[in-house]
């Protein structure tokens, strides 16, 4: 089996590190003595992120970008190569929420979630490919979600944008496994980060427990330390997916009864 992630000495783009799961995940990948470069667009709480990673990796850095702009992106690109000194591991994990009925979205909505999620880390990861193909070595981990096995009621454009994530990542993992590089998809269930209180969304309900984001980076790290193509943290969603897979139908109408017990309880 080819050998899992090794952080130690390894320089590490990771989008979304101003927040939640890329915060959290920065701090452990730099403890474990990776060199980051963390890309996000809120300076002040990258900033905040920087000076954490740096107590572990002095020499990591940061880029404030909107990766929803095409030309952010490729500079993004070039400058990590340049300033790293190479990347080994790029870790697609910034993204946005979207949970709101579907006879409440507008298709603006729709194409804007499928920029983020799933044409913004395409483009990037493409950008840096010829990179990592020229060495023969490299590590893509797409940070995807349940919801894209799942199809969460609520959550349509957020569900396809990441099914679309995943498959793009399955299909690459076989274009490159010869190559030498290596492809992670990663599932996280539900995970308790400011992601729930980005506005224009929907309340979760509060029927549904998230767990803490250590506890998710614990799984992420292991997984990604036996170079498991697919993550699902916690690992029960896997079973889930399965379950669904065997019969999309019942699943559906499963899905339906807990809607209505959601709105009876006032939940939905
Ligand atoms: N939390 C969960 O339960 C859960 C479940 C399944 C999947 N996920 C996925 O896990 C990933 C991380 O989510 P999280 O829970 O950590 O959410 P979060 O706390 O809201 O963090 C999202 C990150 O994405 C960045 N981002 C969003 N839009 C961006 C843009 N246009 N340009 C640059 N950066 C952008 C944010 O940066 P700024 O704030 O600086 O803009 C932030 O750092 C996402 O892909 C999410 O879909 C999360």
């Amino acid at each position: 089996m080819a050998p899992g992630l090794e952080p130690r000495g390894s320089r590490i783009l990771l989008t979304g590190a101003s927040s939640g799961i890329g915060a959290a995940l920065a701090v452990r990948l730099a403890s474990e003595g990776a060199v980051l470069g963390l890309v996000g667009r809120n300076e002040q709480r990258l900033a905040a992120t920087l000076a954490a990673v740096r107590e572990h990796s002095p020499e990591s850095r940061m880029w404030p970008v909107d990766l929803s702009d095409w030309g952010q992106v490729d500079v993004l690109a070039a400058t990590a190569i340049t300033e790293l000194g190479g990347v080994d591991v790029l870790v697609n994990n910034a993204g946005i929420p979207k949970h709101k009925h579907v006879t409440a979205l507008t298709p603006e909505t729709a194409d804007e979630v499928m920029r983020i999620n799933y044409s913004s880390p395409v483009r990037l990861t493409l950008r840096l490919l010829p990179h990592m193909v020229e060495r023969g070595s490299g590590r893509i981990v797409m940070v995807s979600s349940v919801a894209a096995t799942l199809s969460s009621p609520g959550e349509g454009a957020y569900d396809a944008s990441k099914a679309a994530l995943s498959v793009f990542a399955e299909a690459m993992a076989i274009d490159v496994w010869d190559l030498g590089l290596r492809v992670n998809i990663v599932y996280p269930g539900v995970v308790d980060t400011p992601l729930f209180l980005v506005p224009d969304n929907d309340p979760l309900s509060p029927d549904i427990e998230k767990i803490p984001v250590d506890e998710f980076v614990d799984g992420m790290m292991a997984a990604l330390y036996a170079d498991e193509l697919q993550v699902y943290v916690p690992a029960w969603f896997e079973g889930v997916a399965k379950n669904k897979a065997q019969n999309v139908g019942a699943f559906l109408e499963g899905s339906v009864n807990w809607m209505r017990q959601q709105r009876e309880a006032g939940h939905a």
